[in-house]
């Protein structure tokens, strides 16, 4: 096939939507009243917050800061913030699973921090990470 021909070709494949380039939400949708949905929300734009702040403070080498944000604001100490008991009622199990492994993987970071070794404080760090993408890779409540 000649470089002309293929480009033609893919080209044709996506105009005619037999190839997309976007892909396909696989993501569950859970379905919340209105309130609880704006709840949810709210919290976890607190959570990005509090991530950001756990990393400004580890830059500035200020791992027992980062600690307490991380316990008080993820961790298992931040579930009734958060409301957490009403809103589990409102999610599939697994999702709540996945809202719990966020919460005690905080926990164990707030640990590790305290512990004052920057480098295992930032493996711990992404294991809060990874369960935040774990858990929106499957799920949308909109
Ligand atoms: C138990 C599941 C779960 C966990 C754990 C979770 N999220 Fe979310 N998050 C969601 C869902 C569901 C949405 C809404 C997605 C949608 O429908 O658009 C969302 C939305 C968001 C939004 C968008 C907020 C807005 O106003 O639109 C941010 C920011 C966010 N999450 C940050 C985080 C961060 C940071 C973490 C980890 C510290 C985290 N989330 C952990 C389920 C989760």
């Amino acid at each position: 096939m000649s470089k002309t021909f293929q480009i033609i070709f893919f080209i044709t494949l996506i105009i005619t939507g037999k190839f997309s380039i976007a892909a396909e939400d696989s993501r569950q949708l859970v379905k919340l009243p209105e309130i609880m949905q704006n709840h949810m929300l709210s919290n976890m734009r607190d959570h990005l917050e509090s991530i950001n702040l756990i990393l400004l403070k580890m830059t500035n080498d200020q791992l027992d800061q980062a600690a307490d944000i991380a316990e008080s604001r993820l961790g298992m100490s931040s579930l009734k913030l958060h409301g957490a008991s009403h809103m589990a009622g409102f999610m599939p199990e697994a999702m709540r699973h996945a809202g719990t492994r966020m919460h005690k993987a905080a926990s164990r970071f707030a640990i590790k921090a305290q512990e004052g070794e920057t480098l295992p404080a930032y493996k711990a760090l992404t294991e809060i990470t990874s369960a935040c993408v774990a858990c929106h890779a499957a799920y949308r409540i909109r």
